[in-house]
């Protein structure tokens, strides 16, 4: 005891004025002191709650606790305790003042072993014994990870209770588990440790100064929300929390929840029963408030798949490899994106959806909620009745720089307390939701104040309608756990990030189900849909309305051999020869090999070879792409010499003169002997510019009709080319574009998302007349 005593800082118990301690003493232990939530919100939300409360009869103590050891923790803590701020109103002589006296009322602990616990217990109570102090209440904030609350919760119930007469609160941050199990057997664990009422479990979005001012605000304005707040007047509500940042440095954890977890299942559910609960007789009574929430959760009808959007920005694979050291293979379907319609079994909100929406990595951050009516007039006049009609809970961020509750002038003037929101009348002429701001009323906290310090008021309080009661979380993950089950084999629609979404990530509701608004141009299909014979390591789905095939660029690529030789026996079936033209380029290196060394019974005495382009060099040049057909392929298989088919883009002693007419002469060929011009089978590559072939962005020569080989310029040496046509490409039986690596990653997601506009990217110009399209990327191309 002596030593850890020499460990730690000097402990001041204060009267910080005449009246403190007349109501008792309240010792605060702050678990997770060190940590990040500490250092931005809880030091200074406990700060504040001392200047509140100075002159109202308790005194305090404030503990710091942590695992780290007591110098290094001490330093930290106090480096954060250095940062504590006074609200604007007061003087910088009393901030400095307030800020000394709650310095000294403050020390540092290390918890870690249970003697840690008897010891603070010790000198808790021997303090209040000799500064004759009554104790009011032990309060415990543990903001350490989930998995420490069953220990810390044992140790605080054996050693840190106070004496009958006192309370004890204890304050848990989420994750409250992860599904409706897993919270089942952590609530069951802490039951054995804490009577209900002692627990306090915090949903930060409930301190929110508008998400508080939901239900007050709901009561004060019942004559104006009485006859609309129902089914016959709201159109929709949409609760909405956008955020720009992504999961970088936080994968450990939002691997195992993803988004739904995250802020949908806690944050946006409690806002959803703020606004459709109903209203208790006595607003200010916690139990009434309680229990009318949970009946609202009660009532939400049960969630199938079809009720969700899910996406993931592009980047979190990779953020995952190598933040959780996973291998390349490692492939996670954790959505950082979700968009969810939810209904209400009762008479109030029957058939009105309920619109949950969030994601990181978005185009802006923001957080509200949109209550729009529905237009009931028919206005043959400018009528200010056709103007949207709403209430937004603004609850930060976005456009609208402070957190406001706006009204559309349309509907009434809401009444809110003068004390503490004022309303705003000098606009700019910017628009807010759909409508120019000054055709809303807006109103703004007079004094804003961070959600820790508000709920750490309440805390104090004993404020329980702020916090998760046991009954109400598990509701609400009864509500959400069928759905996450039902997404677990889902693979997310991804999406670049940022401005860059553009609307890829928008939906429509139609019915009770969601579905994205832009045509899907990756589409995956999930493993029940995949055929017995695909490996579990390929996916089978659309891109760009054609089919994809998607894996590990090794696996791709036999695939694509293997389709290859059963493209080639059909066509031998049928008509006794197999037309096949090959790209140049790097990606088809590893297919030529393949083809080489695996395809024993491959019918090459009856297939044709031909190039789909070739560089004006001579075919026994490095830089040909014939010269790496007869490398890679042609020295190791028996094709007959007749059957191979180079450009002639070497006559005369020259390359690829126009006057030799090399092109006229390999179209002829073609014309000759390819059946009405239309290869059995094409193989195509993409450039990182969007060219495929040798037809470059801006050739316009390439995208003529009536050609079917071109000479075209590249904007990279060798600068002339010999290549098909696009008329002649979409002339194919069968079109396969193999993209391989992430190098390719840009130009895959951007042809994902435009539509044909081949001047620009000329494979978006490939869409075989009749013919079939079939996509091989690889996971690096198209997921990076
Ligand atoms: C937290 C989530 O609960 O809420 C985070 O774990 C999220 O992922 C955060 O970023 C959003 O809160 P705020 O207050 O920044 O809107």
């Amino acid at each position: 005891m002596q030593a850890k005593l020499l460990g730690v800082i000097v402990f001041f118990t204060i009267f910080s004025s005449l009246v403190a301690g007349s109501q008792g003493h309240i010792s605060v232990v702050l678990l997770g002191a060190t940590g990040d939530l500490a250092k931005k919100y809880l030091l200074q939300g406990f700060f504040q709650l001392y200047v509140d409360q100075i002159d109202n009869g308790h005194s305090f103590s404030f503990h710091g606790a942590a695992l780290t050891p007591p110098e290094q923790g001490q330093t930290l803590m106090f480096e954060a305790l250095k940062r504590l701020s006074c609200s604007p109103d007061v003087f910088p002589d009393r901030c400095a003042l307030l800020k000394d006296q709650f310095l000294k009322l403050t020390r540092y602990w290390q918890l870690k072993t249970a003697e840690d616990y008897v010891s603070l217990n010790q000198d808790i109570e021997s303090s209040l014994r000799e500064k004759g102090l009554q104790e009011a209440g032990r309060l415990f904030y543990l903001s350490v990870p989930p998995f420490a609350y069953v220990d810390i919760a044992h140790h605080i119930n054996s050693s840190c209770r106070p004496k009958p007469g006192a309370w004890l609160r204890v304050v848990l941050e989420k994750p409250f588990g992860h599904d409706h199990e897993s919270a089942q057997q952590l609530a069951k664990e802490l039951h054995t440790f804490f009577l209900e009422e002692e627990m306090y479990r915090v949903d930060h979005y409930l301190g929110k100064q508008v998400v508080a001012e939901i239900l007050p605000f709901r009561q004060q304005n019942r004559q104006f929300l009485d006859p609309i707040w129902n089914r016959h007047n709201v159109e929709r509500v949409e609760i909405v929390l956008k955020e720009t940042l992504d999961a970088k440095g936080r994968t450990s954890f939002y691997e195992q929840y993803g988004v739904v977890r995250d802020v949908i299942q806690n944050h946006l559910t409690e806002i959803l029963t703020c606004i459709a609960m109903e209203i208790p007789k006595n607003g200010s009574n916690s139990e009434e408030v309680l229990k009318n929430k949970l009946a609202l959760v009660k009532l939400l009808q049960p969630l199938e798949k079809a009720n969700a959007v899910i996406g993931q920005y592009q980047g979190y694979n990779d953020q995952v490899r190598e933040e959780l050291q996973k291998d390349e293979h490692h492939f996670s379907t954790t959505p950082t994106f979700a968009g969810v319609v939810v209904f209400i079994d009762s008479l109030r909100w029957e058939g009105v959806p309920f619109v949950l929406t969030s994601g990181k990595a978005l185009d802006e951050r923001v957080s509200y909620v949109r209550v729009l009516f529905k237009h009931q007039a028919f206005c043959v006049s400018r009528s200010s009745k056709c103007k949207p009609q709403q209430i937004i809970f603004h609850i930060g961020h976005g456009e609208l720089q402070f957190p406001a509750v706006v009204v559309s002038q349309n509907l009434f003037k809401p009444i809110l307390p003068e004390e503490s929101w004022q309303e705003v009348t000098d606009f700019s002429s910017q628009h807010l939701y759909g409508q120019p701001l000054s055709e809303y009323y807006v109103y703004r906290p007079l004094k804003e104040q961070d959600a820790y310090t508000t709920l750490i008021t309440n805390i104090y309080q004993g404020k329980k309608d702020a916090f998760i009661t046991t009954q109400n979380l598990m509701a609400s993950w009864h509500f959400w756990t069928p759905l996450l089950e039902s997404l677990a084999q889902e693979v997310p629609r991804f999406y670049p990030g940022g401005t860059e979404n553009r609307n890829l990530l928008d939906f429509v509701i139609s019915g009770r189900e969601v579905s994205f608004a832009l045509e899907q141009h990756v589409e995956f299909m999930t493993s029940d849909q995949h055929s017995q014979a695909d490996s579990y390591k390929t996916v089978r789905s659309i891109f760009r309305g054609s089919q994809l095939v998607t894996a590990w660029s090794e696996t791709l690529v036999s695939m694509l051999a293997q389709d290859i030789e059963v493209a080639a026996e059909e066509a031998v079936k049928h008509s006794g020869v197999f037309h096949l033209a090959l790209s140049g380029g790097s990606s088809p290196t590893a297919l030529l090999q393949r083809l080489a060394t695996h395809h024993y019974t491959f019918p090459w005495k009856h297939t044709h070879l031909w190039m789909v382009d070739e560089r004006c060099v001579p075919l026994t040049n490095h830089e040909s792409n014939f010269d790496s057909l007869y490398d890679k392929l042609l020295q190791h298989v028996r094709v007959p010499y007749l059957h191979i088919h180079p450009m002639p883009v070497h006559m005369n002693q020259r390359l690829c003169a126009e006057e030799d007419h090399g092109a006229e002469f390999y179209a002829k060929e073609i014309s000759l002997l390819v059946k009405n011009t239309s290869f059995h089978m094409i193989l195509l590559g993409v450039g990182t510019d969007g060219h495929t072939a040798s037809i470059f962005p801006h050739t316009p020569e390439a995208m003529e009709r009536d050609q079917l080989v071109v000479l075209t310029e590249s904007p990279v040496k060798p600068h002339w080319r010999m290549s098909f046509s696009l008329h002649l490409i979409n002339k194919a039986q069968k079109v396969a574009v193999l993209v391989l690596g992430k190098r390719k990653n840009d130009i895959v997601t951007l042809i994902s998302r435009v539509e044909q506009e081949p001047q620009n990217w000329p494979i978006t110009g490939v869409n075989p007349n009749t013919g079939q399209l079939v996509w091989y990327i690889d996971y690096e191309a198209l997921f990076r």
